[in-house]
């Protein structure tokens, strides 16, 4: 990453091929709080950008990209999207963030007069064909330096999955960042990033805001995703338990919800995306494994009528997507779950521990099989599981 003067000024003098006085004295410091997230969803990435009070533009080649809200370039709120087609960025393999400091926003002459604006490049590789490295993390709750390690620690990454509950409740808008900054941090802005919501998401005044700091498909939070070879399906099960506990005090409503994303699942098995050429690997991403949420016994009536539903989404990936693995966290387990009724093993991969100590899972897909590890922020790998492809 490097950041340079990019004002008309140092342009003019690259081009005489001077140095300006400006490019000497500039700080090499960054306006963003982290490097950008690369969020995937669909078949786009929407690039986020935590820089507060500042005015946020991004180039790819000779093409600029802007944040614009109906014509107006935001800089009150902290966080700037950029909605990308992935193959202009997959074929480019890096994009320029053009950043200008907006200390006071006026109705007119902004005071941004004096400040120079900024640009720093990242470098990105897309999705390779084969051998496909993802690291997995979940249950982070508003921790950073042990997930991170964890990650970093574990080799070449070449998708990040966020498996919710990166914060433990939204109480503060500071933490609506944390999905950006973690995915920020242990990406660099490099890779691409799936994320998907936690129950722990909901909860807290600024729950309501989640999905204008995080990626989504037209404000949902669940959407398919199609990323070289993968082709992945993002859930989200919203809370996980039902609306009538006491707890929620009237604030939900994810029975409803859970509906709306089985409609949606409805519709993505007709259109069958996932049979496009070239998928090779079809996933199903959710931050509550919710197979396991099917059966109740009768003295859990109620839970057993709200979570009929899971049964239903059970049966139209048994029977129309047929996925190759299932990626969960919420547990604050690692293990790998089996069962009859549902149609591929589920990845449960985050165990959070001790102040220091994080183990998520890394998942290689290989040409033969899935080989998973749970490797802990020294790298060490506990276990190693192979799961030959179920594939004729
Ligand atoms: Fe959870």
């Amino acid at each position: 990453m490097k950041f340079r003067i990019a004002n008309v000024l140092s342009a003019l003098c690259l081009f005489c091929g001077m140095a300006s006085a400006e490019d000497q004295k500039a700080p090499a410091q960054p306006l963003l709080k982290v490097p950008p997230a690369v969020f995937a969803v669909g078949e786009e990435y929407q690039i986020l950008v935590l820089a507060p009070d500042t005015l946020v533009r991004l180039r790819i080649g000779d093409q600029f990209y802007s944040d614009h809200i109906n014509g107006v370039r935001p800089s009150r709120k902290s966080v700037h999207r950029f909605r990308i087609p992935m193959a202009v960025l997959d074929q480019a393999g890096k994009y320029e963030l053009f950043c200008r400091k907006l200390p006071k926003r006026l109705p007119y002459m902004h005071e941004t007069a004096p400040e120079p604006e900024l640009s720093c490049s990242y470098d990105f590789r897309k999705i390779p064909e084969k051998d496909i490295r993802i690291y997995h993390l979940s249950d982070t709750h508003d921790r950073f330096e042990a997930p991170v390690r964890a990650a970093q620690a574990s080799g070449r990454i070449d998708l990040l999955v966020l498996n919710g509950d990166i914060t433990d409740k939204m109480v503060n808008a500071g933490q609506l960042e944390y999905p950006c900054i973690l995915a920020g941090r242990i990406s660099g802005g490099s890779i691409p990033v799936i994320y998907t919501r936690g129950n722990h998401e909901l909860r807290g005044e600024f729950a309501e805001f989640v999905q204008d700091y995080t990626p989504n498909r037209d404000g949902k939070l669940y959407y398919t995703v199609r990323l070289g070879p993968i082709w992945a399906l993002v859930l989200d099960c919203g809370e996980d338990k039902v609306d009538e506990l006491p707890v929620y005090g009237f604030a939900i409503d994810c029975a409803r919800h859970r509906q709306e994303v089985l409609d949606y699942m409805k519709r993505v098995m007709d259109e069958g995306g996932f049979k496009a050429p070239g998928v090779k690997y079809k996933l199903v991403i959710s931050h509550v494994p919710f197979s396991s949420l099917v059966a109740f016994r009768k003295e859990d009536e109620l839970m057993r009528r709200r979570f009929m539903i899971y049964g239903d989404w059970c049966k139209l990936l048994r029977t129309k997507l047929m996925p190759d693995l299932t990626l969960c966290g919420h547990l604050h387990q690692t293990q790998i779950l089996r069962s009859n009724f549902y149609p591929c093993p589920v990845i449960v991969g985050s165990r959070p521990g001790g102040a220091q100590k994080f183990i998520g899972a890394s998942i290689e897909l290989k040409e033969k099989a899935a080989v998973v590890k749970f490797s802990d922020q020294d790298g060490f790998a506990e276990s190693e599981t192979v799961i030959p492809w179920n594939k004729p």
